[in-house]
Formats: C-alpha cells, structure tokens, sequence
C-alpha cells in the first residue's frame, strides 16, 4: 500500500511539473493552509532539494523571505553544510515586511544553523532612480548584488497578491491599480496577472524575475490551496528549470482546475 501511494504521488509530481511547464515538483501531504506541521514539511523537503542540487564546496544561495522561507530556514541543519562553504545572501532588499520575515534574518538563520556565512542588504525599497543608482554603486551593496547575480541557487516563495500588498502596506491607490489589472500573484516584489505579466514592481535593488534564468538553481517553496491561482500564475513567467516545493491541496487545485 505504502509502494502504491509512493508510485501515485511522483506520478502527480510529474503531472504537476508537466502542467507547469517546470522540471520537477515535490509535492507533501496535506493542506499547510490549515496547519503549520505541513507548512515544517515542506521546509524539509525544501532542504532535500537543496542538498540534491547544490555540488559540494563554495555556493552561494540567495534568498528571499516571507513565513514559508522561515520554515525553510528552520529545517536547515548542519549536515547541509558539511562538506560546503556556504555563504547565504538576500536576493533583494526590504519589501516592507516585518523584521522576523526580511530576506536578511532568513539568510542569517540559514547561515547560523549549516555553519556557513551570511551578508545582509540594506536598502530602503522606495528609492528614486538617481538615488538608485547611486545605492547600487555603493561599494557594500555593490559586491552584495554582484554575489545574488552570481548565486548557484535562488530560493524563495510566492504569495497572494493581495494578502502581500496588504502585508507590506501598500497604499489605497496602489490595491485599486492591483485589482483594475488583475493581479494574483506575487514573489520578487513582482505582481502578476493570471498570464504571468507582471502589472506592477516593488522595489529595484536586488534580483529580478527576468534574471533568474542565469542562475544554475532556482527553487520555489509554496503550498496551500489558498496560494493556487498565485502559484500557476507566477509560475508561467519563472525559467523552466525551476523546482517547487508545494503541498497536495496547492497541487489537485492545480491539476484539477479548482
Ligand atoms: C517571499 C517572496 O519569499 O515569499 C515574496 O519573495 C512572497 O515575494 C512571499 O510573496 C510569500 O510569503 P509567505 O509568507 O506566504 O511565505
């Protein structure tokens, strides 16, 4: 019995992958909408796929944040960093969330728990252009931004697109403009439309979606039937060697259209 469900449930992976035009899914039982123990399993499973993908030695892993990232970071330990010199960086900078969500205290727990290193990004996400280039060409955040574009793997996770601009406070005006184009989705500051366009960008320092296909690895963590239209949406604008990490209640509302 227990082979059976095993064959049925990578037989779902590959359908999921196939549907999303992506090369592999992990997909955990369970609905991590409705509780928090499947939400720490797909942190696990997240640190699998990272151990399966990255090489042994020097890699350096940007990260993004949110609650699903927390949970990944929790589940890192130090046998993932056994034989690696891991440095963890922010891909992007603050996106208006909360201190205990920020990029930057993911990649530090991550780098505390597998014995590796960390560097922060500070930077402010409303800049101006000309203030923008004058950050970017900050010797500190210069070398930081050159590390992320420069990562063997990118980690993050995709949100709702308006639980997030709720999230980071966006104003009245800005959720109007969300809804006239129809935003669904969001990940990298980025907000999508069911056809993967982006309508609308937070935030310019730091990596883009559009530059994601330079990097060797590319990880997605996000599960939750509530995060399902997000999920298929912001998936059709990621490279195709994308992995992600979901949950069963994400996948069927995927694969059998809702
Ligand atoms: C982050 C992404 O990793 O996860 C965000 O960078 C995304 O842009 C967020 O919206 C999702 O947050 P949560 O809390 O649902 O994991």
């Amino acid at each position: 019995r227990m082979m059976g469900q095993h064959v049925r449930s990578k037989d779902q992976e590959t359908r999921l992958a196939n549907t999303l035009k992506i090369s592999h899914c992990i997909i955990v039982p369970g609905n991590s909408d409705d509780d928090i123990r499947i939400l720490e399993d797909m942190g696990h499973a997240a640190i699998k796929a990272l151990d399966f993908l990255l090489p042994e030695g020097k890699n350096v892993v940007a990260v993004m944040g949110g609650t699903t990232m927390v949970e990944v970071a929790h589940a890192m330990d130090e046998k993932f960093g056994e034989n690696r010199q891991l440095l963890f960086v922010p891909a992007r900078g603050g996106l208006g969330e909360s201190v205990d969500i920020q990029a930057n205290v993911i990649a530090e727990t991550m780098a505390r728990k597998s014995g590796g290193k960390s560097r922060a990004l500070y930077a402010p996400e409303h800049v101006r252009s000309d203030t923008y280039s004058l950050l970017s060409e900050e010797p500190e955040i210069k070398e930081t931004l050159q590390l992320v574009e420069n990562a063997s793997l990118v980690l993050y996770s995709i949100g709702s697109a308006f639980e997030m601009a709720e999230r980071r406070g966006m104003d009245e005006e800005t959720l109007r403009l969300l809804k006239e184009k129809n935003a669904v989705a969001e990940a990298f500051g980025e907000f999508v439309n069911p056809n993967g366009e982006i309508v609308y960008k937070l935030s310019r320092i730091g990596l883009q979606s559009s530059q994601m296909g330079r990097i060797p690895h590319v990880v997605a963590v996000a599960g939750g039937k509530r995060k399902a239209k997000a999920i298929e949406a912001y998936v059709k604008t990621v490279p195709p060697h994308t992995w992600l990490v979901t949950d069963e209640a994400a996948a069927n509302e995927i694969l059998n259209g809702g």
